[in-house]
């Protein structure tokens, strides 16, 4: 495998620089395309056949293309329901995104754990078999907060978020019998990091908040232990849907070492 051969990191939109911001710690010198898939933006609405085809159908072409060392879906939604497609198809090591529910039921003090997901992610088996497996003993709310994925993608691109728009979103749990015994939410969204501020106004700043992307760093790092890296080229972004969307991201891609954005 050539040294510059990169990892591609993939999501609907910008939340997968939350798990980028991780890869970079772990492994600076590896080289990484993102990918993102504006013009299917946001997944969370669609149903599962809809995204397991765009996701299917994207990464094998980005495969293809790019010749990847490893991709990373930096996409809940994307993972829960696709992850084992995705593998069925590509001959190189996929890393997926999951809820990190485990994490957050050894931590928890009360047991009272919120989930913030898309819609499509709350309701998907994947989940259900992580509950069963990881937090069969604690409560586990779900809620389906697809209204943030906006929201971020908004701040990502340096617009001030209306008041209270990322209360309203998550009202529903807040307003749930138990919210009050709530100490720990699972961010089961790479978007939702992104309004980390925003979600600790609303819920406490005592609140844990708890994702997967510094144990999806290890697993990529681990996964490729002893491979030579060596960044031939910048990383750049790559995406599908229209360049003005691009334009506007471009000073935040900068940020994570991604210094120009083409479209797919
Ligand atoms: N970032 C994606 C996730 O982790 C979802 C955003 C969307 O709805 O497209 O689930």
């Amino acid at each position: 495998m050539s040294p510059a051969a990169p990892i591609l990191i993939f999501d609907s939109g910008v939340g997968g620089l939350t798990i980028l911001a991780e890869v970079r710690k772990a492994l600076p010198q590896a080289p990484v395309i993102y990918a993102a898939d504006f013009a299917g933006l946001p997944y969370g609405t669609k149903s599962e056949a809809e995204v397991a085809a765009r996701v299917c159908g994207l990464l094998g072409r980005m495969a293809e293309r790019y010749q990847p060392r490893l991709i990373c879906i930096a996409c809940n939604t994307a993972s829960t329901i696709a992850l084992g497609m995705v593998r069925d198809v590509l001959e190189i090591p996929i890393v997926g995104t999951v809820p990190a529910i485990k994490p957050a039921a050894l931590t928890t003090k009360t047991g009272t754990i919120g989930l913030l997901g898309t819609g499509a992610t709350v309701r998907q088996p994947y989940v259900d078999r992580l509950e069963a497996e990881f937090a069969a003993d604690k409560h586990l709310i779900r809620h389906a907060a697809d209204p943030l994925v906006p929201l971020a993608e908004a701040k990502m691109r340096g617009e001030t978020l209306a008041d209270g728009a990322v209360a309203q979103a998550v009202a529903g749990l807040c307003d749930h019998p138990q919210a009050q015994d709530l100490d720990t939410l699972v961010l089961a969204c790479t978007h939702f990091p992104l309004l980390a501020d925003e979600l600790r106004a609303v819920f406490g700043q005592d609140i844990q908040l708890v994702d997967g992307a510094q144990g999806i760093a290890r697993r990529i790092a681990s996964l490729t232990q002893g491979q030579e890296f060596e960044r031939a080229q910048d990383d750049f972004a790559v995406a599908t849907g229209s360049t003005e969307s691009l334009s506007a991201l471009t000073p935040m891609l900068a940020r994570h070492g991604l210094m120009r954005a083409t479209q797919f």
